[in-house]
C-alpha cells in the first residue's frame, strides 16, 4: 500500500468516527467532547447522577466511583441540603420569633411584656421611631393631632382617657396588626423596633 493511500484510509476511518460521534437521540448523548464541562463533579441539587458507575471510564477518583457519580449518599433522598431539626421554628428578618397572634387576640396579647430594657439610649431611639412612624397621625406629642391623622380621622389621643393604661403587650400588638382605623405597621417596622415605640410612649408620651 501506498503511504498516499494509507493517509486517505486513515481521513476516512477519522472523519467517519467524527460524522458518527455527532449523533445524539432520546437519552443518548453521543460522545460529549470534554464531559467534565457537562457533568460538575460538585453536589448539584438539580442534576444529580445517581449511578454511581456513570463515567467510570474516566474516573480517577479515590472512592472508585464514576466520575460524574455526583449525588449525596448520606442524606435521605439523596439531598444536598440538609432537613431542619424537627421542631426548628423559622426566625423573621430581624431574627425574632414570629408573631403569632392574630389580629383579634388583643386580651393575650396584652400580657406580654417589652422585651426591650429600658434606658436613655433606647427611649432616644424610641423618640426618632415614633416621629418616623406615628407621629404623622397621633402628633408629636400624641395628642391626635397629626396632619395625615386629620385626613384619616378618629385618631386616638395617646394622653386621653382609657389609652392611658394601656398595657404595654396591647400597644404592641395595635402596631403590629393594626386596629380599627390605624392600619397594621408589622410589616415595615422589625418587632425590637416596635418595642422601643412602645417604651417611649408608655414613658414619654403618657408618662406612666
Ligand atoms: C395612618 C394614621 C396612623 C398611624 C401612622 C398610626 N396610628 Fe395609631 N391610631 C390611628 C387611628 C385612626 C387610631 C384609632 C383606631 C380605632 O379605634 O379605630 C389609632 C389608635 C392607636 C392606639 C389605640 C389602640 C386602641 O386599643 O384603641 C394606639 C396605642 C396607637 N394608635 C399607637 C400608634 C403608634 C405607637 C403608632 C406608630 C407606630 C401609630 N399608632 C401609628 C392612626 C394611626
Amino acid at each position: 500500500m501506498k503511504i498516499r493511500h494509507f493517509i486517505y484510509l486513515i481521513g476516512f476511518v477519522t472523519m467517519s468516527f467524527v460524522m458518527l460521534s455527532c449523533g445524539a437521540s432520546g437519552d443518548d448523548p453521543g460522545y460529549e467532547f470534554a464531559p467534565q464541562m457537562y457533568n460538575s463533579v460538585a453536589y448539584e441539587p438539580l442534576n444529580q447522577i445517581v449511578n454511581e458507575d456513570e463515567g467510570s471510564w474516566l474516573s480517577s477518583r479515590e472512592d472508585g466511583k464514576g466520575e460524574f457519580f455526583n449525588s449525596n449518599i448520606n442524606n435521605p433522598y439523596r439531598m444536598n441540603m440538609r432537613e431542619p431539626v424537627a421542631n426548628t421554628v423559622p426566625r423573621t428578618k430581624d431574627g425574632s420569633l414570629p408573631y403569632r397572634l392574630k389580629a383579634f387576640e388583643l386580651e393575650a396579647a396584652a400580657l406580654n411584656e417589652n422585651p426591650i430594657e429600658l434606658s436613655d439610649k433606647v427611649l432616644a431611639e424610641g423618640k426618632v421611631l415614633y416621629t418616623q412612624y406615628c407621629a404623622t397621625c397621633h402628633g408629636p406629642g400624641g395628642e391626635g393631632d397629626g396632619k395625615a391623622g386629620e385626613v384619616v380621622g378618629g385618631v386616638a389621643n395617646l394622653k386621653g382617657g382609657a389609652y392611658i393604661n394601656l398595657p404595654e403587650g396591647h400597644i404592641f400588638h395595635v402596631i403590629m396588626k393594626g386596629k380599627g382605623r390605624m392600619g397594621a405597621h408589622g410589616s415595615q417596622i422589625p418587632q425590637e423596633r416596635i418595642w422601643k415605640i412602645v417604651h417611649y410612649v408608655k414613658q414619654e408620651i403618657q408618662k406612666q
